[in-house]
């Protein structure tokens, strides 16, 4: 299959283009756009054949569920029951934007989509070519990231058409997307909630507003690692081995790297780095191939430049790819849980 790829406007996308990508959807096909954090890979989430094609293209276990998107608040009701004040106060402050919420599932609701779950995972995204295109297609879209399941996620069209290129009909191009990692997944169906996996809204934000987070370890939801334990440890990773330095101090984690990628370095091993600027003169004299995140103090940078580093090394044969731990506070748990899962190793 040709994947055809549109061009489009990322502020004022152009409704022509928007319209062809909404008829692909309601005909149940599949159209890979761009949301503020990572490209989706979306289909009528009430359409149950064309979910499955979503788990066939990306290789996707069909235990792990799909996020679906809505135009608004308003479309919450179709697809969920018991739509609670909570959910409404969360809804007002931080939607449309990087947060999904757990909800009780309407039965019109595929279990295709929610993996038999009795719950769904919803949020509304703050990106003008997401929401047209929600608004044209006038139905919810179930929307995993668009890459092949494990690997990096993509945060540009091409690193869409590098993993599902000819197996979907459509690509929204609209340029590099603006968070870099996954939206925050809330359960507010406990009590007090838990924290599912850390992402572009800060736990920290959450808490101001609702108070206590019950925080999963390692944020691997219930429902999945109950039935495959371990299988989702490694996720969004490189094709190289990714080791993952950490410390007491940013200082013991750089001491531990660059202890590591001499020993590399005299394996004959090709090694590369993503590393902020104030890192940088540490390996300098070295024969690395360095890709750069930003400076440490802008968490928002390293987020953004994550998953295009990793896939960059990757496209530079690098046999091994080292990093370190950038703290956990706002969108550094985020960043820890992405590295801790795409790492072979830690130390
Ligand atoms: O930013 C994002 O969230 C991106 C963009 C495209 O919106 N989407 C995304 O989808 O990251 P995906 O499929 O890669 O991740 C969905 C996450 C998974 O961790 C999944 O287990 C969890 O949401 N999830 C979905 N439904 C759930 C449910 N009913 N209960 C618990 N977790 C759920
Ligand atoms: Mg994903």
């Amino acid at each position: 299959m040709m994947t055809i790829v549109i061009k489009v406007d990322p502020n004022q996308p152009e409704p022509d283009s928007i319209n062809r990508a909404a008829e692909v959807i309601k005909r149940g096909g599949l159209v890979a756009f761009p949301t503020e954090t990572v490209y989706g890979l979306g289909a009528n989430a009430l359409d149950e054949s064309a979910v499955r094609r979503i788990f066939e293209v990306k290789d996707r276990p069909e235990f792990d569920p799909l996020i679906i998107h809505l135009a608004g608040i308003e479309q919450l009701e179709s697809v969920a029951i018991d739509v609670s004040d909570l959910t409404r106060k969360l809804a007002k402050l931080f939607w449309p934007g990087p947060l999904t919420l757990i909800q009780w599932k309407r039965n019109e609701v595929p279990s295709m989509v929610t993996s038999g779950l009795p719950t769904l995972a919803a949020r509304v995204p703050a990106h003008p070519v997401a929401l047209a295109l929600l608004k044209a297609s006038g139905v919810p879209i179930a929307a995993p990231s668009a890459n092949l399941f494990g690997r990096a996620s993509p945060t540009t069209s091409r690193h869409v058409l590098n993993d599902l290129g000819s197996r979907i009909e459509m690509l929204l191009d609209g340029g590099p997307t603006t968070i870099g990692v996954e939206s925050t997944v809330l359960d507010i169906t406990t009590h007090p909630p838990t924290l599912l996996r850390p992402g572009g809204v800060p736990l920290e934000a959450l808490e101001e507003v609702i108070g206590a987070i019950i925080v999963q370890e390692h944020s691997i939801p219930a429902g999945v690692s109950l039935r495959s334990p371990g299988m989702l440890s490694k996720h969004y990773a490189p094709r190289a081995e990714l080791v993952l330095c950490t410390g007491k101090s940013p200082h013991e984690a750089l001491r531990k790297m660059r202890h590591l990628v001499e020993k590399y370095l005299d394996q004959g091993l090709r090694v590369g780095l993503l590393l902020v600027e104030e890192d940088c003169s540490r390996f300098e004299e070295l024969d690395v191939v360095i890709y750069p995140l930003g400076q440490e103090m802008i968490l928002e940078t390293i987020a953004y430049s994550l998953y295009a580093g990793l896939r960059a090394l990757d496209d530079q044969d690098v046999d091994i790819i080292l990093t370190r731990d950038f703290g956990d506070a706002g969108l550094g748990l985020a960043i820890r849980d992405r590295l801790k899962r795409a790492a072979s190793r830690v130390v």
